[in-house]
């Protein structure tokens, strides 16, 4: 059977259908890069990683590693004809260590050999004192060490607004305190992996699972020495990248074309899963210390807050997560009075990089911890501390960074929550069973998310697309954004099918090809729809304008009028089917195929004063969780959830309901079972899922409601793509109502404190011990 002429999926955006590669992601079909059929002479590579987490490389020997089986060759750093660095944004990543190594899993060689495992045994000779030498240096592991010592892979960040220290000062309470929250490594489940390949006149085509197709164009022309047209990248799909293939899938595309080009063969450079946890980077783990003061309803008049990231031994994307941090630290509340640093860490560890949510969780986390202990030392509700320094009270709603809060839903969304999830009668029935006394404990908390949306450096916020109508009616998109798990292609479909008034198996969305939109930027920050979506939007209409020019010359009437739906187009009281309009436009001489490009309007950032209007806009949502805790073994289960979440008027609702579960999910694990721990070496123990522990379809709630937020458009002055709005990270912080509500079940044993539990995150039950036995200032820090 004919595939166009199945039945029609109508108005196809909105409508909640299946990922595009849905069925072929559960029947093992989806090709990702290690499945693509290997060409002939393919070899495969292995990193020679480093055994010290700061040292001088007194001497390489690597005779033994060239003599080992099945070795082709072994590489360094002085076999690179250009630029030894992979850095996205300062040049301070190499992509093979020189003279010095600066953290424990840096690689300091390369082995091409005939099979995967052959290059995987001779690379593991690195571990040989006869084959790397080194003179250990001292090594900086934490950010409170490397605070101490000034040691900064870029200047603080500082933003302060009105008098923070004065209404501090002059305020009626006041409460003074420090956290500290862990990493989180991204756990694709598919790892870092590019395959390259040579072509003739000095050309390479790499498949890379990356989130960033032309950043790895570039690094690897530039680590060529060759202009960026001799370099194709290409990536279908990754098997997630949760911003961990945004910067970092760069060492591996490198390699792998530095191997491809030296030997004239492909090359497949595809890290193992401990490789891949100590070579790349993670989520910025934080140290905070903060300061407010507050009146008797809980509404603070000043803060303080030192957020001290751990970056790692190079810049990365450091300094844009930091950045993002001091601008999610409001949340959703207004503070007139405020100063925010942030400190970017300089340690002999991996570099920390993008983690969904960039930057804004580690923000926002310190000040809903300060909240809650707000709600403690007054003895109110939580909810009503929040819900009293929500922005839109007033003429409470400019951000400390200067941007107005227009797109406001956050009051409207919390009593929808609440109501339905009747976070009240349940917080009273917990309140009576934790009164009961009794080993278990339960715990409930309310939190709300506020969440920028584009880049916060302007000039990312642009996208490109290419739409082919074929002759059949058959169309073909490609658009700069990738494909991770997230549906993009999904609804970058929807949308063009919606603008051409056809079906969903008309539009086919092909793998993302740097040859076919130049210069894009990274598929991040959440705005891969909004921005592909429009780029996609506007080449469709395009062509549409196109065909409503012929149809009107067929069968008259105004252009204007012409509609296209359900397969069909209608003018002047006639019809024309979709295809036989595309068949006649062909003849007639009609261009079938468009560009689209978009911008985003209205941003803008002054990175020195840190002032500006760097979002389009903001997305939504609020979360409330409850768990039970053995006070005995520190165990804990979560029992219920209830998420509501603003996506604008949705794309695709099953989507983005899966983006909001996953997200809230991925959240909870950073926040409780996922612990990364370094030794005193500076050794990283936690490098396979047997030591590190990410949540499992168990760990889910019994019970969990999730819904997206009605009423909520994108009511900006020049809409987003269908007026819906970016899922893709928000729903992380939705995680921060768990580990606040372990907080209320471990708050219970001691009901007459004023002081909230001192409970470090991740919440192990370990640490939740720690909060249940030790009490605050003896429970010991994690590193
Ligand atoms: N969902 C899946 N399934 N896999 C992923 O890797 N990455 C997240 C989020 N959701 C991710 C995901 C991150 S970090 C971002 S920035 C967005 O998806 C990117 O895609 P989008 O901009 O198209 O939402
Ligand atoms: Mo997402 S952390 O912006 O790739």
């Amino acid at each position: 059977m004919n595939r166009l002429t199945e039945p029609m999926v109508l108005d196809a955006a909105g409508a909640a259908l299946p990922h595009e590669s849905a069925a072929l992601h559960v029947s093992g079909e989806a090709i990702y890069t290690d499945d693509i059929p290997e060409s002939r002479g393919t070899l495969h590579a292995a990193l020679g990683l480093s055994r010290h987490a700061h040292a001088r490389i007194v001497s390489l020997d690597l005779d033994a590693v060239r003599a080992a089986p099945g070795v082709v060759a072994v590489l360094t750093a002085a076999d690179i004809p250009g630029e030894n660095n992979c850095g996205p944004v300062l040049h301070d990543d190499p992509i093979l260590a020189t003279d010095e190594v600066q953290y424990l899993g840096q690689p300091v060689f390369a082995v091409i050999a005939e099979s995967h495992d052959l290059a995987r045994r001779a690379a593991a000779l690195a571990k040989s004192e006869d084959v790397v030498r080194y003179e250990p240096l001292e090594a900086v592991l934490t950010p409170r060490e490397a605070k101490a010592r000034n040691q900064f892979v870029l200047p603080p960040l500082h933003l302060r607004r009105g008098d923070p220290d004065g209404r501090i000062a002059a305020a009626k309470h006041r409460l003074a305190g420090e956290f500290e929250v862990g990493g989180q490594e991204q756990f694709y489940l598919e790892g870092q992996v590019a395959y390259a390949l040579p072509k003739e006149q000095d050309g390479m085509l790499v498949h890379s699972s990356t989130q960033h197709p032309s950043e790895m164009q570039q690094v690897v022309a530039h680590m060529l020495g060759w202009p960026t047209h001799a370099v194709l990248c290409e990536c279908r799909r990754m098997g997630g990248g949760f911003g961990g293939k945004e910067s970092q899938s760069a060492l591996f595309a490198c390699v792998a074309s530095l191997a491809a080009h030296l030997l004239k063969r492909p090359v497949k450079l595809r890290a193992d899963r401990d490789d891949d946890f100590m070579i790349t980077g993670k989520r910025h783990d934080a140290v905070y210390e903060y300061e407010c003061g507050f009146d008797d309803d809980g509404r603070i008049a000043g803060a303080r807050v030192e957020i001290a990231l751990r970056a790692g031994y190079s810049a990365d994307l450091s300094g844009a997560v930091a950045t993002r941090a001091v601008c999610h630290f409001d949340n959703a509340y207004y503070l007139s009075d405020v100063d925010i640093r942030a400190l970017c860490c300089k340690t002999n560890t991996q570099s920390n990089t993008a983690f969904r949510g960039f930057g804004g969780p580690q923000g926002a986390l310190v000040m809903e911890v300060m909240l809650d202990e707000i709600a403690h030392r007054l003895k109110r509700d939580p909810l009503d501390v929040r819900r009293a320094n929500y922005y839109g009270i007033g003429d409470r709603d400019v951000t400390p960074y200067g941007q107005p809060v227009e797109d406001n839903v956050i009051a409207a969304l919390t009593d929808e929550l609440v109501a339905s999830s009747e976070y009240q009668t349940r917080r009273a029935d917990i309140a009576a069973f934790n009164a009961k006394g009794g080993v278990l404990r339960r715990g409930i908390a309310f939190t709300p998310v506020k969440f920028g949306i584009s880049f916060n450096v302007p000039f990312l916020n642009q996208a490109g697309a290419l739409v082919h109508v074929y002759k059949d009616g058959s169309v073909l998109v490609n658009h700069g954004g990738t494909e991770m798990g997230q549906g993009l292609n999904t609804k970058v479909a929807q949308v063009v099918a919606s603008v051409l008034g056809i079906g969903l198996q008309r539009v086919r969305v092909t793998a993302t090809d740097t040859s076919k939109v130049a210069n894009t930027s990274a598929t991040a920050a959440s705005t891969g729809s909004d921005l592909n979506g429009k780029a996609a939007e506007a080449a469709a209409l395009t062509i549409r304008a196109r065909l409503a020019e012929l149809v009107v010359k067929q069968l008259g009437g105004n252009a204007a009028d012409v509609r296209f739906h359900g397969g069909v187009v209608d003018v002047n009281g006639g019809q024309m089917p979709f295809d036989q309009l595309v068949a006649a436009a062909y003849l007639a001489r009609v261009q079938l195929w468009s560009d689209g490009f978009y911008s985003t309007p209205k941003v803008h950032w002054d990175a020195k004063t840190l002032q500006g209007h760097p979002f389009y806009y903001f997305a939504y949502g609020a979360a409330v969780s409850e768990v039970v805790v053995d006070t005995l073994t520190g165990e804990w289960k979560l029992l219920r959830a209830d998420l509501l979440h603003d996506a604008g008027r949705s794309i695709n609702p099953a989507i983005d309901i899966g983006q909001v579960e996953g997200g809230y999910i991925q959240g909870m694990g950073w926040l409780t079972t996922e612990e990364l721990w370094w030794n005193r070496d500076g050794r990283l123990m936690t490098h396979a899922p047997s030591t590190y522990k990410i949540p499992a379809v168990s760990d889910a709630p019994a019970i969990f409601n999730v819904a997206l937020f009605r009423d909520a458009g994108n009511d900006n002055a020049e809409p987003t793509v269908f007026r819906s709005k970016a899922v893709g990270e928000p729903p992380l912080l939705l995680a921060f109502s768990v580990l606040l509500a372990i907080r209320a079940a471990i708050a219970s044993v001691a009901p007459d404190s004023t002081d909230a539990p001192k409970l470090r995150a991740p919440a192990t039950p370990e640490a939740i011990l720690d909060a249940l036995t030790v009490g605050a200032e003896e429970a010991a820090p994690v590193n």
